[in-house]
């Protein structure tokens, strides 16, 4: 079972978990039906013969009945973004601690075996790079907060005791590749280039991130379901930390147009700088980051060109009005 199968990352692992064989039931608030964004995210799954959706807040659904019968929960629900998450916190709190907390006492009960839980390099804030997963968590945005208070929330249930759920929770280090969010930064970027719209950079451009390609994202994902430690946490990165303005001088080589740019000052959670130690990712899931940034922004940008122009349009400058997506974010 996938929840939030009709997001950016959860719809790419649906469709990994299809090829790999096995059945799945997605679920999701946004509604393929109804939703642009879900209906272009699972376009390629809706109608495989193995593949069940569910339409529903993880709030609102009888959730024994949901989970009983899965091998492994990948819970991928959230409302993410970071710079979204100082105003509106309560739907922060709602979807990636309540649900999540909701999520885990159906599991508990009808004996899941297994919950993967994606967490977020964002829980570390301003710490050393490369972040490990024994360094304090010291997230500087609620967003941050939010996603700690669920991996922690996932720890306390494996560990209570005569619980026989087990659980990894994956610090993401910014995803990206195509379907990535429309309020994320390298599809802006790459749609800027194509569009020539504004793209609007936050603080001089030296903020370095860990991006991660959301195909190792999937196989990151995938392994986790197969570790048997009870309660483990363990980073994804993509292997290298980059400059924002460097991300922005590849976007120009890969499509050959320059990105416009609007200069504003850094934004509040946003921290200086991202980076991965994957000794325990190597350990624990035998992972490896395998498509470095040029391939995968490439990727990217041929999916990009893919999209009808209204869209790719909407995608250089996102609605702001989407409750789980209202304000452009660079990071996770
Ligand atoms: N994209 C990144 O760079 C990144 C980095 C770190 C962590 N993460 C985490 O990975 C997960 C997926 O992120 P994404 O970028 O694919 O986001 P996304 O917004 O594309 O997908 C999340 C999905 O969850 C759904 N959802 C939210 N609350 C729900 C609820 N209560 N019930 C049912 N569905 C609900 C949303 O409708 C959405 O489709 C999130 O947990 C996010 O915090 C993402």
């Amino acid at each position: 079972m996938v929840t939030g199968a009709a997001g950016f990352i959860g719809s790419h692992l649906v469709q990994g978990l299809l090829d790999s064989g096995f059945d799945v039931v997605g679920i999701d608030r946004r509604s393929p039906g109804t939703d642009t964004v879900a209906r272009l995210n699972l376009h390629d799954v809706a109608s495989h013969p193995r593949f069940s959706w569910v339409d529903g807040d993880l709030r609102d659904t009888d959730m024994n009945v949901l989970v009983r019968d899965a091998a492994c929960v990948y819970h991928l629900a959230a409302v993410p973004g970071v710079r979204s998450s100082w105003s509106g916190f309560e739907r922060y709190v709602a979807a990636n601690v309540v649900a999540t907390q909701l999520l885990l006492s159906a599991c508990i009960q009808t004996g899941v075996p297994k919950v993967v839980y994606a967490s977020s390099s964002s829980v570390y804030g301003e710490t050393a790079s490369p972040s490990r997963e024994t360094d304090l968590t010291q997230p500087i945005s609620p967003y941050g907060v939010s996603k700690l208070a669920g991996e922690q929330l996932c720890l306390a249930y494996a560990k209570r005791p005569g619980s026989r759920l087990s659980v990894t929770a994956l610090r993401y280090f910014t995803v990206y590749g195509p379907r990535q969010r429309p309020d994320m930064a390298i599809g802006r970027i790459l749609a800027a280039a194509l569009t020539g719209e504004q793209y609007t950079i936050f603080g001089d451009g030296a903020q370095r991130r860990e991006f991660t390609y959301v195909g190792d994202v999937v196989e990151a994902t995938m392994a986790a379901a197969l570790v048997e430690v009870p309660a483990a946490v363990t980073n994804v990165g993509g292997g290298s930390s980059v400059a924002m303005i460097d991300v922005i001088g590849m976007a120009q080589q890969i499509t050959g147009n320059s990105v416009p740019l609007t200069a504003v000052p850094a934004q509040a959670g946003d921290v200086p700088a991202t980076s991965a130690d994957l000794t325990r990712a190597r350990l624990l899931l035998d992972y490896q980051p395998r498509t470095d940034l040029r391939t995968g922004m490439t990727r990217q940008a041929e999916w990009l060109r893919g999209l009808p122009p209204d869209l790719l349009r909407a995608y250089a400058s996102p609605p702001t009005t989407n409750e789980d997506q209202k304000v452009p974010a660079c990071s996770s």
